[in-house]
């Protein structure tokens, strides 16, 4: 599917997006290894989520649609997965393939997992070496690298894991791994990662402890609950941009998930001038939420590097857009991760933002992109990356004429409803 946009005016807008993907992954996940039930509102029936709604079904887990956005899980307990009869497909999701990975390293069963061609090409080896030193049994493609991985779980001995990345991803495997060992299980990042794993696992009666950067579980039972999840930043990062790269606007995105691991956009659009308010700010299921609001005027670059990157790793797409729409050069460093993504998001940006003329160079490990506010309609590819879509069709918002964005079916991953948002901007010429 190819989509259309078109150049906008200023807009007034107040929406809501579908829940939080990293929480609805967990909710499901978590949910299955409880003992009792689990209730999940507001989750996010993204293809991604559905990949593990899936793959949790295969091991034998009862999980119920009360509604596209409403699940019932009834929970197994730790010990209670059942050995799938096939291969587990995860498609385009590197958060059910790693989370999922944890979790079956200590599964007394053989599993498989694979997922799509993109899947096949990221690095799984950053799970695979902690659960073996826990003792698990993991095969895959390219010496034990790529998926498809093959997993023999085992009696799981508990580790301290000093993990080279700042990943949750990983931080998550090896707390699932965690509570099948036999003492207490850490991991130290060097920066923070999200940390949805550890407030969901807090929530399900887990012993779980947060200290700096390091991250202490022990085994036990789990006990089900009512999850109630936020909107997904990642997914408003889309419209908070659109409101602050058009001056004039403003958007008010509701019920939206606040979580200090995962606000750095805000920060980043705050300090290049964007006017941000955040009201209703409350907690629920462990998770903080509020009703933000974003003023557009004229915006000014900004340096973007450090601790910061784990707290807008996903937004560097939509990031890369709003520098160009910047007065000065804004650059992006400390962001080599995000070659490993869906795509080289790296390349992605620099490739497509070049088409709107925009002048944006990649290095090493981040862009640099000289802000210019006046750009022509592109015809852009999407990479089969539903965040580069998304960030192209951000771009088209602005930039003069028509823009296409090919292959945007891919958006359905994480933000299904992105184009009723869009055509509530009046954005969206057809598709
Ligand atoms: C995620 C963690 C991040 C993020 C991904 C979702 C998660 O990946 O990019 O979209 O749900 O844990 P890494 O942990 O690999 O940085």
């Amino acid at each position: 599917m190819n989509l259309s946009i078109k150049k906008i005016k200023p807009f007034q807008a107040v929406i809501r997006v579908p829940g939080d993907k990293s929480i609805s992954h967990r909710s499901v996940m978590i949910g299955s290894i409880a003992n009792g039930i689990t209730t999940v509102e507001n989750f996010l029936p993204g293809e991604d989520c559905l990949s593990t709604v899936n793959c949790m079904r295969q091991l034998g887990v009862e999980i119920e649609a009360l509604s596209p956005t409403a699940l019932k899980i009834k929970g197994r307990g730790l010990h209670g997965l059942k050995e799938a009869g096939d291969y587990l497909d995860v498609g385009n999701s590197g958060t059910t393939i790693r989370l999922l990975s944890g979790l079956l390293a200590g599964q007394d069963f053989f599993s498989i997992i694979t997922g799509d061609a993109s899947i096949r090409r990221r690095p799984m080896a950053r799970v695979a070496v902690p659960l073996r030193q826990m003792g698990a049994q993991i095969w895959g493609r390219d010496q034990d690298r790529l998926a498809p991985l093959a997993i023999k779980g085992e009696p799981l001995k508990a580790i301290h894991y000093q993990s080279p990345v700042a990943s949750a991803q990983v931080k998550s495997a090896i707390l699932l791994a965690g509570l099948y060992a036999d003492g207490e299980t850490s991991v130290t990042e060097p920066a923070l990662s999200r940390d949805h794993t550890e407030r969901m696992l807090a929530g399900f009666k887990g012993k779980i402890q947060v200290d700096g950067f390091t991250t202490v579980v022990s085994p036990g039972e789990l006990t089900g609950q009512q999850v109630v999840i936020p909107g997904d930043i990642s997914s408003a990062a889309f419209f908070l941009a659109a409101a602050a790269i058009i001056p004039g606007s403003r958007i008010t995105i509701q019920d939206m998930g606040l979580n200090p691991t995962r606000t750095g956009i805000l920060e980043v659009l705050a300090a290049m001038g964007a006017q941000i308010k955040i009201e209703n700010e409350r907690t629920v299921s462990g998770e903080i939420l509020g009703d933000v609001s974003v003023v557009g005027q004229s915006l000014k670059a900004v340096e973007i590097g450090g601790d910061l990157i784990p707290r807008l790793i996903d937004e560097i797409p939509v990031l890369a857009v709003v520098g160009a729409m910047a007065e000065g050069q804004t650059v992006i460093r400390d962001a080599g991760e995000l070659k490993v993504k869906e795509s080289n998001r790296l390349r992605a940006m620099a490739t497509e933002l070049s088409r709107f003329g925009a002048e944006i160079r990649e290095t090493e490990d981040g862009l640099l992109i000289k802000g210019a506010g006046k750009y022509k309609g592109a015809v852009c590819e999407s990479y089969h990356d539903h965040r580069i879509a998304m960030a192209c069709a951000l771009m088209g918002l602005a930039a003069d004429g028509t823009t296409e964005v090919k292959n945007s079916e891919c958006i359905n991953i994480s933000f299904p409803g992105f184009l009723d948002c869009l055509a509530q901007l009046g954005g969206m010429e057809r598709c």
